[in-house]
């Protein structure tokens, strides 16, 4: 079985894609083989497992024949060819033998008013009625080709059709948050727009034309893991700042008063025993972590997650490179804390 994973928050630039890649790659060191799929039409997970700086390495990967990226595999579906979905034919990611990616493409956004579309019509337009299913169809038999375990899944910032369907045919999501006054302001779209999405959901679950699909509409509940809240500065060893701490405890207390009664009231949140299994409660964050200051430069200049940089990739020496290591094998610590807790939600849900 496939667990999928959506990485969302509609609020820009709060480290989704830097959380995609890294964790992935903690979930990948813990043994589980992890798909990560580019689904923001700026593709900026590809630049970073691909180690891309411009537009024309795209080309190539695209240019390599097969079906190579998302919106080629969805393609057969949106464009409406009367051949099957096939699994996308995915990148290894170079230095972690269990994870994959498979890329994005700027064409995704061509599709998102066809899905809006198909989504609001639910199925009463048989032209459109394989659509609300093809995404997540695409990902399984890509997850099935690569033996995969989780499934991770990178989003754009927006309310938009696709964000929805993603979000709503994920078993879990991981909402990614920074210590600001937006992120409190996301807190509330979120309470409001989730419960319409899985409102819309549960209907389509139950409509006969997308059951009767080619890719079915899938029964998903999907259920909320926690927030990661990075990208604070810190005060001294690993307290953050007194003015971030401020901002961390905002974003708390919006999400306990808001987000998680929306969310308990729709379905969306696991049992207090699965919280409990990874040692929180419903809302807390499962990692909270800094920022990552200059490991971030060489983390995208080596493609490599910011806890396994070599000496020699960090380009420094001396006293200066040890403290940059104790702070690697920090952010290490957090990393794989926060990997074991979400398996162990997982496992326990
Ligand atoms: N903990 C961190 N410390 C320092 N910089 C970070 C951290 N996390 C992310 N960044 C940087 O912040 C910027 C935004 O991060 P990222 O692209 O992961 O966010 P995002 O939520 O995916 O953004 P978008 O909404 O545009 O997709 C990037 O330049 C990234 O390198
Ligand atoms: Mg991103």
């Amino acid at each position: 079985m496939t667990t999928h994973i959506g990485l969302f928050n509609h609020k820009g630039g709060v480290s989704k894609t830097t959380t995609a890649f890294n964790l992935g790659w903690m979930l990948a060191d813990k043994g589980q083989r992890v798909l990560l799929v580019d689904c923001d039409p700026q593709c900026n997970l590809t630049g970073m497992v691909l180690g891309f700086k411009g537009a024309e390495e795209f080309a190539e990967v695209y240019e390599k024949g097969g079906i190579r990226n998302i919106r080629d595999g969805l393609a057969p579906a949106f464009e409406s060819r009367p051949v099957p979905l096939e699994p996308v034919i995915c990148e290894e990611v170079s230095g972690q033998s269990n994870l994959f990616l498979m890329p994005g493409h700027i064409g995704l956004a061509e599709y998102e008013v066809t899905l809006g579309i198909a989504q609001e019509l639910s199925g009463s337009l048989v032209t459109l009625q394989n659509l609300p299913g093809s995404l997540h169809h695409l990902f399984n038999i890509t997850a099935q080709k690569y033996n995969i375990d989780i499934v991770l899944i990178d989003m754009s910032p927006s309310l938009g059709p696709i964000n929805q369907n993603l979000m709503m045919t994920s078993d879990y999501f991981i909402v990614p948050m920074a210590p600001d006054y937006f992120s409190v302001m996301a807190t509330e779209s979120l309470a409001s727009t989730l419960p319409k999405w899985k409102a819309w959901s549960d209907t389509a679950k139950t409509q006969v034309a997308l059951i009767n699909a080619s890719y079915p509409y899938p029964d998903k509940n999907p259920k909320f893991i926690g927030t990661i809240i990075q990208k604070y500065r810190l005060r001294s060893g690993s307290t953050p700042s007194a003015a971030f701490q401020k901002w961390i405890d905002e974003v708390n207390k919006g999400i306990r008063m808001t987000l998680i009664p929306a969310l308990e009231k729709c379905g969306m949140l696991l049992d207090a025993k699965a919280y409990e299994a990874g040692g929180i409660e419903a809302g807390d964050a499962v990692i909270q972590m800094s920022d990552f200051n200059g490991l971030i430069a060489q983390s995208q200049k080596y493609k490599a997650p910011i806890f396994c940089l070599t000496d020699k990739q960090l380009e420094q020496t001396g006293i200066v490179l040890s403290r940059t290591k104790q702070s690697m094998e920090t952010f290490k610590k957090l990393y794989s804390d926060g990997a074991d807790r979400i398996l162990n939600i997982i496992s326990n849900a």
